[in-house]
């Protein structure tokens, strides 16, 4: 089968679509002939080797969907033929809290999904969406689940609280928005471009601001009268700008690196407001299948920016890499 291998630590470029061994499922496993993945910016820091626990070579891709065409042993024999998307990780282990140790990602340290075919537990997959594309479901997993562990299980989302999404254009910014909207809060984002912001506003944000400008802080602030909630990717270009709009006993969690990974705190700022910061990383196979049986409910259709071929996932990568997205990058197999 084909498969897009990262050799070396190279960038997106040193990645080449490769023939590789079909995979057998083993024991409680399904083969899945995957028909779309979706682009996360992981595979561009793991591409650069900037990924913790680095083993190459590696196929690339955490999400995908696809039919099940093949059952290892002991699995249902009505899951042949499901069309299914699935958890994008494994071995998150028994506590709900954190993963253990060998918890790890498709698409490094495990087989990824920019191939034709995946071997994954059975019990970590999910039927897609009434109504949803092969594309629309692979563009939900690793956002989704992000998006969700951060609001649901961190945050706490309640209605009519106010939240902020920072860099609207990314994929778990954007399935933050949808989740977020639908579970009633008050959104505001941040952007680097006043054409996403005006789309968020149209997918049912409040308002937003533009990261380019100088002190957005002040006009965040205003505009908000009071952040409770931030599901913030960017801290370290963030965090001091809307650190005082912050209200009392916000909830700040912080899921990713962008803009550089070191920020500063104002302790009196944080403690005088009891504001709790968290940091969250992906979620439990449950927080993925209550993420999927809410987004299918709410029929929460995730924004597809772009669709390439499997022949084109280089190139795919690269424009994923140019930021010119806002919502998912596919990849169709
Ligand atoms: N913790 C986890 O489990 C987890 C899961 C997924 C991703 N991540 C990490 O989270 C980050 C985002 O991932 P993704 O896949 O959603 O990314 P993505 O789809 O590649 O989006 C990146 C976005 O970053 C935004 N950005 C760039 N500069 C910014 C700035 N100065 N301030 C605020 N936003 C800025 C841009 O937003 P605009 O286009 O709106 O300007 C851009 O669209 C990455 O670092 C990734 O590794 C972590």
């Amino acid at each position: 089968m084909k498969a897009l291998v990262l050799n070396k630590p190279e960038g997106p470029q040193s990645a080449e679509l490769t023939d590789v061994e079909l995979p057998e499922p083993g024991p409680g496993e399904v083969r899945i002939a995957l028909k779309a993945a979706a682009l996360n910016h992981r595979e561009l820091w793991v591409s650069i080797g900037q990924y913790p626990g680095m083993q190459l070579p590696s196929t690339l891709g955490a999400d995908g969907a696809g039919e099940v065409d093949a059952l290892g042993e002991g699995v249902d024999q009505s899951l042949k033929g499901k069309k299914v998307v699935f958890y994008p990780a494994a071995n998150w282990g028994d506590n709900p809290d954190y993963p253990a140790p060998e918890f790890g990602c498709l698409g490094m340290p495990y087989a990824g999904t920019l191939a034709e075919y995946i071997c994954v537990p059975a019990d970590t997959v999910v039927a897609i969406p009434e109504g949803f594309s092969f594309a629309e479901a692979a563009a939900l997993p690793l956002a989704g689940l992000t998006a969700w562990r951060c609001l649901v299980v961190k945050a706490n989302v309640k209605k009519g609280d106010k939240v902020l999404i920072t860099g609207i254009g990314g994929g778990v910014a954007g399935a933050a928005l949808s989740l977020a909207v639908a579970m009633g809060a008050e959104v505001y984002v941040t952007s680097g471009s006043q054409e996403k912001i005006d789309e968020a506003v149209a997918m049912g944000a409040k308002g937003g601001v533009n990261y380019k400008e100088e002190k957005w802080g002040k006009p965040l602030a205003k505009m908000s009268r009071g952040i409770d909630v931030v599901v913030d990717g960017a801290p370290a270009v963030s965090f001091s700008q809307y650190l005082r709009g912050l209200n009392m006993g916000a909830r700040v969690v912080i899921y990713g690196p962008t803009g550089g990974p070191i920020f500063e705190v104002n302790a009196p700022e944080v403690f005088f407001r009891h504001a709790t910061i968290y940091g969250s990383a992906m979620g439990t196979p449950e927080d993925f299948k209550e993420m999927m049986a809410f987004v299918g409910e709410h029929q929460l259709k995730p924004v597809i920016d772009k669709e390439f071929t499997l022949d084109q996932a280089v190139d795919a990568l690269m424009y994923l890499k140019n930021e010119h997205q806002m919502g998912k990058v596919i990849v169709n197999i």
